[in-house]
């Protein structure tokens, strides 16, 4: 339940507009239980049962009950029979059912309305909390494992809460209004025929619970498996030059089927208790309205009848009206169960507190003045250290090269500096002040990364350089397209710079795409750079396109640089050679070269390759 109203406190307006929710759905309650109340006097006029001789009660003064009600009524309509006679009086009494359906239906679309207003806020409002949330949380959030489910948390979660929201605000918080309300009716009707419904009627609720009760883990298990599927084919899609090369389809197609057959056992069984509550409900229905007939009958039929026939069908007749609020109140309470299933997928990543955040009192970076310090600094994604103990200095101005066998700690020893994690032990300085004091926006503001798979959006070529900055002029971008050795290929497509360039940038070579990547960090213009192989992934042509634009790129700057290429860092002011998460060896290039040691058999192998 408080999850439900955390759902709900999603909307805009929320009190006025369910105050306005319930209201209209009362009117429109009421004025449907009027018109049926109404085949009472109905059958009445038809079977002369308006008694000619019967003294006109005259009208009481105002208060607010069924019999005020009741007794206005008999004055207007014992007055019509007994001046016009019975068809005039039947006359009386179809206008009022007609203008009572009216109203009432009236009402229901207003409510109606009232709902739709409500669950749509809702589900953008609640897709942008998520949006902003996520996308705030620390990189180790995204691991490829967890895309998937976020993918389907924010669609199919979502989804099932819009349902539950539309289905509950009918089900769950109307139906219940409807039965007071048409209880209320009828026990003005007869006191002790509803005292005898009252009996029976639990026995339905606590059969229709029970099913409920056993939905609830399955529709968990259900919104899991959607979410493994999606990243199945977020994988297989992006993938699937590799997957074709690999003849790999049959195996994925393997991997899908497990899991679809997975979901569609979960939602076998889920359905199957699901569609049990339906006919469960109507069949202990019909069976209460058995034993009512039973019951009701006798007092209608035995000796001294205490039982008005007419009176006695139009119990019947509001009664009925009860069962399908009552089916939807079940129908209404299992899908609750599956929206709240999905509400607690969604708030889990809501609350979720970035592992990286700014402290309250966190200074501003304004300039970089001086120097980039690791001290001590260890670092574990789990428990195993990745970075053992780093000590480091990056200079204003100078270039540091990180080199050493793969899987040695270098990508995460430079994530460390734009501050994507922050160290388990130690700390980094930015300017004596370590990081963890500083905004992290302005912090990342003095710094940009290129990284070996470039990240462009499916976007042009203006929008993907100018990423995140749409108000820059196209000068500014042809400039840094310029220096990123960029401007040239972008003229040759189609469009020039409003090139669209698919998803991904698939529409581009490797080094195309990497030289973007250049540009957007030329036009961020930082003072300091992080370049993770930047280069590696190209063929040397390109790549010696994209490193003379790295070269342009670093002019002036501090730079972090990691290269596979070990003669591309060869001017680099020190070098430092990391494996298994430790420095080995430091120095320049030809500090290096004369040592007999690991930067030099990596050269070596380079050289012979
Ligand atoms: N997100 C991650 N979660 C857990 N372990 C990781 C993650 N990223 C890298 N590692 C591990 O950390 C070690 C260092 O990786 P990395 O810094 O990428 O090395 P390099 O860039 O030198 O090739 C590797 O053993 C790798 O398996
Ligand atoms: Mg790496």
């Amino acid at each position: 339940m408080k999850i439900f109203l955390r759902i709900l406190s999603f909307a805009n307006n929320i009190g006025r507009r369910l105050a306005f929710f319930f209201l209209y759905s009362i009117l429109g309650i009421v004025f449907g239980a009027f018109n049926i109340v109404l085949v009472i006097p109905m059958l009445k006029s038809l079977f002369d049962q308006g008694k000619k001789e019967a003294t006109i009660p005259p009208i009481p003064g105002f208060s607010f009950s069924t019999d005020y009600l009741v007794t206005v009524f008999n004055h207007y309509y014992l007055t019509i029979i007994q001046n016009y006679g019975r068809l005039n009086s039947l006359l009386f009494v179809i206008a009022l059912i007609v203008l009572t359906v009216v109203l009432a239906n009236l009402f229901r679309y207003l409510e109606r309305i009232m709902a739709t207003k409500i669950r749509v806020d809702l589900v953008k409002n609640i897709r942008m909390e998520i949006f902003k949330k996520v996308s705030l949380l620390h990189i180790g959030y995204f691991n490829n494992e967890r895309k998937g489910d976020l993918i389907s948390r924010f669609t199919n979660d979502v989804m099932e809460v819009e349902n539950a929201v539309m289905n509950s605000l009918k089900a769950v918080l109307k139906e219940p209004v409807t039965i007071v309300v048409y209880f209320f009716v009828l026990f003005s009707i007869s006191p002790k025929l509803t005292l005898f419904t009252l009996l029976v009627l639990p026995l339905t609720g606590g059969v229709l619970a029970e099913i409920i009760k056993r939905l609830k883990k399955q529709a968990v298990a259900s919104q899991e498996s959607l979410g493994r599927i999606v990243n199945i084919l977020d994988e297989t899609f992006s993938g699937m030059r590799v997957v074709k090369a690999f003849n790999a389809r049959n195996f994925l197609i393997d991997k899908i089927e497990k899991e679809s057959s997975f979901y569609r056992k979960v939602n076998k069984s889920m359905s199957y208790k699901n569609e049990l509550a339906s006919p469960v409900s109507e069949i202990l229905g019909v069976l209460i309205i058995a034993g009512i007939i039973f019951f009701g009958g006798n007092m209608v039929l035995s000796e001294n009848s205490t039982l008005d026939a007419a009176v006695f069908l139009g119990f019947i007749a509001v009664f009925a009206q009860i069962i399908q609020p009552a089916k939807n109140f079940s129908n209404g309470i299992t899908a609750l169960q599956k929206g709240t299933a999905s509400a607690k997928r969604i708030f889990e990543m809501i609350d979720s507190q970035p592992a990286i955040q700014n402290k309250p009192d966190a200074t501003v970076l304004k300039t970089f003045v001086n120097e980039i310090e690791f001290k001590n600094v260890s670092f574990a994604y789990d428990t195993d250290l990745v970075l053992k103990n780093i000590n480091l200095t990056i200079k204003k101005g100078k270039t540091v090269a990180l080199v050493g066998p793969s899987g040695g700690g270098k990508s995460t020893l430079a994530d460390l500096v734009p501050r994507f994690y922050d160290p388990t032990q130690g700390e980094v300085l930015l300017d004596g002040k370590s990081l963890k004091d500083y905004d992290i926006e302005s912090l990342r503001r003095q710094m940009g990364v290129v990284t070996q798979e470039s990240i462009l959006f499916n976007d042009t070529i203006f929008n993907n350089i100018a990423f995140g900055n749409p108000s820059i002029s196209e000068e500014t971008v042809v400039q840094a397209a310029k220096i990123a050795n960029a401007h040239d290929f972008i003229m040759q497509t189609e469009n020039g710079y409003q090139t669209l360039i698919g998803e991904r940038g698939s529409k581009l070579s490797g080094g195309q795409r990497q030289r973007l990547s250049i540009a957007r960090a030329v036009l961020k213009n930082p003072p300091i750079l992080i370049l993770d192989e930047a280069t590696s992934a190209l063929d040397s042509e390109s790549e010696k396109l994209v490193q003379e634009a790295l070269y342009n790129l670093m002019k002036n700057r501090t730079s972090l640089v990691i290269a596979h290429r070990l003669s591309t860092i060869q001017h680099a002011d020190e070098i430092i050679v990391v494996q298994q998460g430790e420095i080995a060896e430091r120095g320049t290039h030809e500090d290096l070269n004369n040592r007999n040691g690991l930067y030099k058999k990596l050269v070596e192998i380079q050289k012979t390759s």
